[in-house]
């Protein structure tokens, strides 16, 4: 009894302090588990970043905010000072976070301290421009027991007169003083997302954005950074992501006074956000943290903030079921019969939600027609979707659909109706991708008219899933029907409705699961992982591709969002691997089938069939643990990884290798994460028993694995005795 009250006493502590604020020096520590932040007024009035990195427990050690000397004529001190959020006035020439246009011309705004509010775990702190009522509130929130701060800034605009907004940032963020900054980030393309890049920070900017409309392919909003020498479990991380699955823009800068600071928010390319009097504008919350163990530590912090503060769901989610997926098997040749058939070798398998993916509706036998027509196509479904979802349901799985509601094929019913619905400048071309268009989404009536289809959809047919898709990047994103000053309002409110409509049907299905897609992983952010349930990585599903693809995802999101399926071969590239190696692939992610099960041989459904059982076994593990990304792809022609689950009882280690050479061994694998007093059970991926090992011998001496020939792979799972 008394060890309870005292640990409730404890935790208690903990989360009254994650904010601390000093009143006579004017100062405030947010803290969580693993780090602390500080920052303080200046005697000019002035919001200073102070710290951030690990924990601190007394303000008092926090030295007050100070303003510093001019160098010369060209260093003026603002230049010098790590302003928390600083406007384009006075004399700033660095990222400033907010820049404006008054109706008047006016575009001088210099943010000074105002008045702050605690509130439990959340701290405001309002700045006000020294002349005018135009304000940035900026919000914290201090995630204590996920080790993560957030940030976000709402610019309201109390003058009596209309301003523009040209750069409206989320935060900046500031490194302490030193040298040899290296920063690490996420780039790609279409179907090579989320590469890992790591570099060394020099004077300048390097900016990492997206200005295509939706997160993107090419760079993630996800940065890191190190003092030169961290690896994956040692050295100091500082690390943010960025929830926004629209324009979005990080830059990463050092100064030539040494300082390294991060900004980022809305793109400001083609950026222009009026507000009126009395209006306001919310950025993206932008979430950061610190970490004391590498890169590995810094990833499971944000894993664990997605899991417990971002998912719909929260801790209650339930672990992602075993999906198949049409899409590779049968594209658009989609109908009740061959949909049967493959639902009946799904089950079989063992999968429990089955996915129809692209061409059951209107025209679509190709990507150049359909898109729009949300109804039913009567000569593949003569009975509509009902007879087959009955049939799937009767299987045991639950049903999932296709849709890509952004979309319309000018060759549709839909754009022969509404031409005016998609984005577009009057009388100039209006650009097709994949042949088709984008509707704008920032209309109220085209929003109304999605949420309508989809709701619809649900309603009618009871469905537990949607794969929500999109397929194309924007082009000539006007919006004529309203002021040439309103048009630009295109690029925020388009998200806003994306996320809008998801958290409707959400709330008015909450049985409703919704994947994120978008040509593979063009969607995949902290905003969007708010209304879904998993998120589709990559349209590249070559299972020696993936490995490095999955490690990029996994530096920023969870293995649960990450839909993972085993395809047939020769894959995209040509590539063929052995069955076993793409299971254990795909396994280490939410597992998805998206072979064309009719071709499966006696000996693939068996294999297919205990890989989905161990699968089962081991997901809560994977889904919801610790990852150690052990040996990376990148450097290694050995990859490995390793889950632990929440209570440490279980473990299983993955292993893959590609073209061994002469003969010799994998690396050894050190384990991480595992209790050093502790004896495991080892037990190999097909249920051989193999020896009792200790904690501390697996740790510190290695695991040794026999991966041999080409493309060979293993997996052993650790039971804690
Ligand atoms: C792109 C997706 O990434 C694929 O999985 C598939 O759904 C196609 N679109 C369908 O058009």
């Amino acid at each position: 009894m008394r060890r309870v009250a005292l640990f409730l006493l404890a935790v208690a502590a903990v989360s009254a302090q994650s904010v601390q604020y000093d009143e006579s020096r004017k100062i405030w520590l947010l803290s969580t588990r693993v780090s602390s932040y500080a920052m303080g007024i200046s005697p000019d009035g002035e919001l200073q970043h102070l710290y951030w990195g690990g924990p601190l427990w007394r303000i008092a050690d926090v030295p007050a905010a100070r303003t510093k000397e001019d160098i010369s004529s060209f260093d003026p001190h603002e230049m010098l000072e790590n302003e928390e959020y600083a406007g384009w006035g006075g004399k700033r020439f660095y990222e400033t976070a907010l820049k404006i246009t008054r109706a008047d011309g006016d575009r001088d705004l210099v943010l000074r301290y105002q008045s702050y509010k605690i509130d439990g775990d959340r701290l405001s702190i309002t700045l006000k421009d020294i002349k005018d009522d135009i304000e940035a509130v900026l919000e914290y929130r201090a995630f204590a027991d996920a080790g993560i701060i957030s940030r976000r800034a709402v610019i309201r605009n109390n003058s009596k007169q209309a301003i523009t907004l040209e750069s409206a940032q989320s935060a900046t963020w500031y490194l302490p003083p030193g040298d040899g900054y290296r920063l690490t980030y996420l780039s790609g393309r279409w179907a090579a997302e989320t590469q890992v890049n790591r570099e060394p920070i020099h004077e300048g900017t390097k900016v990492l954005e997206s200005r295509l409309g939706h997160t993107g392919h090419n760079f993630n909003p996800w940065f890191a950074v190190d003092q030169g020498e961290a690896n994956e479990e040692h050295g100091s991380v500082w690390f943010s992501a960025l929830a926004w699955s629209g324009n979005w823009r990080i830059s990463v800068e050092q100064t030539p006074y040494k300082q390294v600071r991060v900004t980022g928010g809305f793109n400001t390319f083609d950026f222009a956000y009026p507000l009126k009097p009395g209006e306001q504008l919310e950025t993206p919350a932008f979430y950061g943290g610190y970490a004391a163990h590498g890169f590995g530590e810094a990833s499971r912090l944000l894993h664990g903030l997605e899991l417990s503060d971002i998912e719909p769901h929260g801790s209650a989610a339930r672990p992602r079921p075993v999906l198949y997926n049409s899409w590779e098997a049968t594209e658009f040749k989609v109908d009740e019969a061959g949909q049967t058939a493959l639902a009946q070798k799904a089950a079989k398998l063992g999968v429990e939600l089955f996915v129809m993916d692209d061409g059951w509706f209107g025209k679509r036998n190709t990507d150049h027609a359909g898109l729009g027509d949300w109804v039913v196509n009567p000569q593949k479904f003569p009975n509509g979707l009902a007879g087959l979802i009955k049939t799937v349901n009767a299987l045991g799985m639950d049903f999932g659909l296709w849709v890509e509601p952004e979309m319309v094929n000018p060759d549709s019913d839909l754009y022969r109706a509404h031409p005016d619905w998609v984005m577009n400048f009057p009388g100039r071309p209006r650009s097709e991708l994949r042949n088709q268009l984008v509707l704008n989404m920032a209309r109220e009536d085209v929003k109304e008219y999605i949420f309508d289809v989809l709701d619809k959809l649900v309603t009618t047919y009871k469905f537990r899933y949607f794969k929500w898709d999109m397929n194309r990047i924007f082009a000539e994103p006007g919006w004529p029907e309203v002021s040439a000053r309103e048009q630009r309002e295109l690029w925020v409110k388009y998200v806003w409705n994306y996320y809008e409509i998801m958290d409707r049907l959400r709330k008015k299905h909450p049985e409703l699961e919704i994947e994120s897609c978008s040509g593979g992983g063009g969607r995949v952010d902290l905003g969007v992982l708010r209304y879904v349930d998993e998120v589709w990585p990559s349209d590249n599903t070559e299972a020696f591709d993936r490995l490095k693809i999955q490690e990029g995802f996994s530096e920023a999101y969870a293995a649960k969002f990450m839909s993972a399926w085993v395809t047939d071969v020769p894959n995209m590239n040509g590539r063929s691997t052995p069955l076993r190696y793409r299971f254990l692939v795909a396994m280490q992610g939410a597992l998805g089938i998206g072979s064309n099960l009719n071709k499966f041989s006696e000996a693939d459904t068996m294999l297919a069939t205990q890989m989905v059982t161990l699968y089962k076994r081991i997901r809560e593990t994977v889904q919801f643990g610790s990852l150690y990304r052990l040996l990376s792809p990148r450097t290694s022609d050995t990859t490995a990884n390793e889950y632990v689950s929440k209570d440490g009882k279980e473990a299983v280690v993955f292993a893959f290798r590609h073209s061994q050479q002469y003969d010799t061994n994998p690396p050894a694998i050190y384990l991480q994460g595992l209790d050093p007093r502790s004896v495991y059970q080892l037990e190999k991926w097909d249920g051989t028993m193999l020896e009792k090992v200790s904690g501390a011998y697996l740790m510190e001496n290695g695991f040794e694995v026999s991966l041999r020939g080409d493309f060979d792979s293993t997996a052993v799972l650790l039971h804690r005795e």
